[in-house]
């Protein structure tokens, strides 16, 4: 296994390019499956994820050819419809196929994806979603075992935001029978693009970015080419790096339209961000301030920077309360930076973190994936070396974080334990 080494308090300085969006590429690949013949998609980053779902895509039929930059995908020859526990538990968007697989072939067995480290992550509202679209669905063995003679329009009303749920019934819908229309739908720029892409192959929708999306299901879609839009949680958390080590970073391709809660709380701390085309130009200040926030769904504070702008807090002047509001157990970082020296106090969904003049060097273990960007953001800013354990967490989200860190200046490299 890799840990990765950061000897702290070095300032970035330079340029960093931003890869495409995770959470985009996942839906997008999974939508391949709606139709056959050759999918170009560009942008696609190479992370842990992405290799899951193409694992899975591939046990489906589905081929790949890597073209330069582009990704080439074809689900021409479906030899499969079942999504199995040993991939799909390593990864919760494994869930993804469902609609898609309802749409193309009318049947699809999918385990379960068993919860995570930050939280049950039940997917009631995706089956409830499908069950009215008249999809039969039953749960044996920890598998969803789904099956639909023909998918119908249906009114579903989400209880709760949910963005894979929503991604996954759009596509369960585009070529299902009549209209379909999502209430309380997810606004994530990630949907959007989802939507846009699916557009783009002849399907008809309307509303999306909106809490309310429409559907009309259509006879045929075609292949296409498409390139994702940037990944906003990753140039957030660049964003923060430039906070915390007090550098300056000029980071490269992203979409400010997409983090502008992000924007917004870094702003009222004090730093320094500007909008130069698609680049944003981040410069850390001595006294920054502590700001609460409290995370929501788009275009609220995203729940995935929480853990990165806690590490930020850490060295605040004053306080900053942090309400989690979208998972029940995305805390699981603030154990490890208390061993930093972060003061911290925990009261159910929301911690008050007490800024301090430094933070210290320390072992410490990733336990998911943001927590990972959270304490390597802590090891830049602290004093001394810190040894992050447990890197796999990270390799799933982030296309080599530690090596463009290194590039921006900063003192950090990996070793195997
Ligand atoms: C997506 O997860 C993202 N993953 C997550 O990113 C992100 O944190 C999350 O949305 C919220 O923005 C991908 O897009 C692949 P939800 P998702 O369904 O869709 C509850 C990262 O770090 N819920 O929007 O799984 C759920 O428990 C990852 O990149 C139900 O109760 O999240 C949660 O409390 C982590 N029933 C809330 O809704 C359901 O059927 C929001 O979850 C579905 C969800």
């Amino acid at each position: 296994m890799d840990k990765i080494i950061i000897e702290g308090g070095i300032p970035l300085n330079g340029e960093v390019t931003v890869g495409g969006s995770k959470n985009a590429a996942l839906p997008i690949l999974s939508a391949c499956l709606l139709t056959g013949g050759w999918h170009t998609l560009d942008n696609i980053p190479k992370l842990r994820d992405i290799w899951t779902i193409k694992e899975i895509l591939s046990n489906l039929g589905v081929v790949f050819d890597e073209d330069g930059q582009s990704l080439k995908v074809n689900s021409d020859n479906l030899a499969s419809h079942s999504a199995p526990y040993k991939l799909v538990k390593t990864m919760r968007a494994s869930i993804l196929v469902l609609g898609p697989l309802l749409s193309r072939l009318g049947k699809a067995k999918i385990s379960l994806p068993g919860g995570c480290a930050i939280g049950a992550r039940p997917i009631d509202l995706h089956l409830k979603g499908l069950s009215a679209m008249g999809v039969d669905i039953n749960l044996e063995h920890g598998y969803v075992v789904a099956s639909a003679d023909k998918l119908r329009g249906a009114n579903i009303f989400f209880d709760i935001c949910t963005v894979t749920g929503t991604e996954n019934l759009m596509m369960a819908a585009v070529k299902a029978e009549g209209k379909t229309t999502l209430h309380n739908a997810a606004e994530e720029p990630e949907v959007v693009d989802l939507a846009n892409m699916l557009k783009a192959m002849g399907a008809r929708i309307k509303g999306a970015g909106t809490d309310t999306i429409t559907i009309i299901g259509v006879k045929e879609l075609h292949p296409i080419r498409y390139g994702i839009i940037p990944d906003r949680i990753e140039a957030g958390t660049f964003l923060i790096a430039a906070g915390i080590t007090k550098g300056k970073v000029r980071i490269k391709g992203c979409n400010g339209d997409h983090m502008e809660a992000i924007i917004e709380k870094l702003l009222d701390i004090g730093m320094e961000l500007e909008k130069q085309g698609e680049d944003l130009v981040a410069i850390g200040h001595d006294k920054i301030k502590g700001v609460d926030i409290k995370t929501m769904p788009f275009p609220g504070f995203p729940t995935d920077m929480q853990a990165q702008f806690m590490a930020l807090m850490c060295i605040a002047n004053g306080w900053s309360m942090i309400r989690e509001t979208v998972f029940e157990n995305r805390f699981m970082h603030i154990s490890e930076l208390r061993r930093m020296g972060a003061d911290i106090e925990i009261n159910g969904g929301q911690a008050l973190v007490r800024g301090k003049r430094n933070l210290s060097g320390a072992q410490v273990m990733a336990t998911d994936l943001r927590a990972s960007a959270s304490l390597i953001l802590a090891g830049l800013a602290a004093k001394g070396r810190t040894e992050i354990s447990r890197v796999y967490h990270l390799d799933r989200g982030y296309q080599g974080l530690d090596l463009k860190l290194s590039l921006l200046g900063s003192k950090i490299w990996r070793e195997k334990y």
